[in-house]
């Protein structure tokens, strides 16, 4: 047995860098980032000064949801690489000093994973069926099992057609029809993602994303929605929803933890859970439970200093009762960039696809942006871990003009064009100006799956590196002095009074932090040392929209 280690364990207070495989870099030059472009581009993250990277999903699919529709859970997409070069991507981020996180999506295959062509061929009622929710349908078949909807639009139900020739039962897809729900109560299925997290495990990998972590239970009797929201909803509707956040779905977890324990060094979990309360949020961290969960309550909350210090003290409170930190996150591939979303009217919570831009609001970009930089300060300030999506460090914002040819979000096609979907957050990195596709993939390469904007050109990495007023210097410089500060990261704070419209807090050994969110200029203490400031600043006021961290 291992002697106890007393070291905190290394994912409290990490910061872990996303990495979104096809839009990262393209080391082939057929206009996908892949594995290659990511291991060529492991030092840059590395001299981010974060501690780990998760990348979302990597392995065969036909790309129904970008990947999110997993067609073998064991190997690699042709698209970005092999499993050989998965496995050196991980020794590799090691020698780094980066752990590496992979997306599981436990909630759904793809409609090519074998299970699903099995029980499709297979008679309703057979084990092979018995593995996903398939129901007949109700008035003689013809209409579905019941009234729910698709998160992504459109039902939530496809009828098959029988092995026969017969139209028949219908199956769920609380997502797109290509990813059928699987049945959480079907020892089989418990199986199969005990076995897939050790497969990993086994190959290096230090944790997992937890797709839809609060979807995989289903109310047994499938009951109707009967009016309420099929669509992830926070700060409302905690009650006993058919299909989200079921007290019931902590089981999975507590046998995944089990797996993760059993690792001489642990494996751990974030799980991805838009939940409508802190209290429920907490319930995924509880001891013998998941080790984190990302705060999406934060991430939709206004740029208000009243509804922030809610948002946080809310979080801390709830997880403090279970033992928990929190994990605070700005932007991910889901949401509106983080620049374009504050650079809004902020008038009142949003949240993940709910964040879609009509057409009529037209973001502020340089008010967006001097509040990312100010965003970014806070997060990286409150105790507990962090989350930085790629490009959130070169203040990229989402690309609203995107042709309508060009966009592939399944949301676009399913909301039968009423909505944009998410391609505005996933438009390939700028590495290099003045490079075709800004050295997003080799100068003879293919054109980026998704254009670039022209603009881009100025928010490219080498453009930014050594420039001391850019977005990319104050994430190292932040992530810098986090790394050696004793007082960031895990561990306590505490408010200090503060005027209208401004947050201001302490946390250990000396380091304070004022929020200027939309107060008048604020005067800082004075025999207290800026370390770091979002913006400039005369000597001692701070201005509105910005942020600083001070120390004795
Ligand atoms: C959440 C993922 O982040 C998103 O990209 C995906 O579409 C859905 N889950 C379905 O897997």
């Amino acid at each position: 047995m291992a002697p106890p280690d007393d070291r905190p364990a290394w994912w409290r207070g990490a910061v872990i860098y996303q990495v979104y495989p096809r839009s990262f870099a393209d080391g082939t030059g057929d206009g996908v980032g892949d594995l290659a472009g990511i291991r060529s581009r492991l030092p840059y993250i590395r001299e981010l000064g974060v501690d780990a990277i998760w990348l979302n999903p990597w392995y065969p699919s036909p790309m129904a949801d970008a990947g999110y529709d997993i067609a073998d859970y064991r190997t690699i997409d042709p698209l970005f690489g092999t499993l050989a070069e998965a496995e050196a991507l991980i020794a590799e981020a090691h020698a780094l000093g980066l752990r590496v996180l992979l997306d599981i999506v436990p909630n759904h295959t793809s409609s090519e994973h074998p299970w699903f062509k099995e029980a499709l061929a297979a008679r309703p009622g057979s084990h092979a069926r018995e593995r996903y929710l398939f129901r007949p349908g109700q008035n003689g078949g013809v209409e579905p099992p019941n009234d729910w909807e698709s998160v992504f639009g459109g039902p939530a139900w496809t009828r098959v057609r029988e092995p026969d020739g017969s139209l028949g039962e219908w199956y769920l897809h609380l997502f797109d029809v290509a990813q059928p729900d699987l049945n959480w109560q079907e020892p089989d299925v418990h199986e199969e993602f005990v076995a897939v997290l050790r497969f990993w495990f086994d190959r290096g990998v230090d944790g997992f994303r937890i797709d839809v972590a609060n979807a995989l239970h289903k109310h047994g009797d499938l009951p109707d929605l009967a009016g309420r929201s099929g669509r992830p909803v926070i700060r409302e509707g905690a009650d006993d929803h058919p299909f989200w956040d079921r007290d019931t779905v902590h089981e999975v977890y507590r046998e995944w933890r089990r797996v993760a324990d059993s690792y001489p060094e642990p494996k751990m979990f974030v799980a991805e859970a838009w939940v409508p309360t802190p209290d429920r949020l907490a319930r995924y961290v509880r001891p013998e439970h998941l080790h984190s969960a990302f705060n999406f309550d934060y991430l939709g909350t206004p740029w208000r200093a009243d509804l922030l210090r809610e948002s946080i003290d809310e979080a801390l409170v709830a997880l403090e009762a279970v033992g928990a930190e929190p994990t605070w996150v700005l932007s991910n591939h889901d949401v509106v960039r983080v620049v374009t979303r504050l650079g809004l009217p902020q008038p009142h919570r949003r949240s993940w696809l709910d964040v879609e831009l009509d057409g009529t609001e037209r973001p502020d970009v340089d008010l967006g942006t001097r509040r990312a930089r100010a965003a970014a300060l806070l997060m990286l300030a409150l105790p507990g871990g962090a989350y930085v999506y790629q490009g959130e460090e070169l203040g990229l914002w989402e690309v609203l003009d995107l042709p309508d040819d060009a966009l592939r979000d399944p949301i676009w096609e399913r909301s039968g064009h009423a909505r944009r979907g998410r391609d505005g957050a996933r438009v390939p990195l700028p590495w290099t100006a003045g490079c075709p596709s800004y050295g997003f993939g080799p100068a003879d390469g293919a054109p980026p799956w998704l254009p670039q904007p022209a603009a881009w050109s100025r928010m490219a990495v080498e453009r930014q590196a050594g420039d001391a007023g850019s977005m990319l210097e104050l994430y190292r410089s932040a992530l810098r002095i986090r790394r050696v500060h004793p007082g960031l990261g895990s561990g306590p704070m505490r408010w200090l009074e503060s005027s209208m419209g401004v947050l201001a807090f302490e946390r250990d050994n000396g380091i304070v932090v004022v929020v200027n969110v939309e107060g008048a200029p604020v005067a800082l203490p004075k025999h207290r040392r800026v370390l770091l400031a979002s913006s400039p600043f005369d000597a001692s006021r701070l201005p509105p929209n910005s942020a600083a961290w001070l120390e004795v």
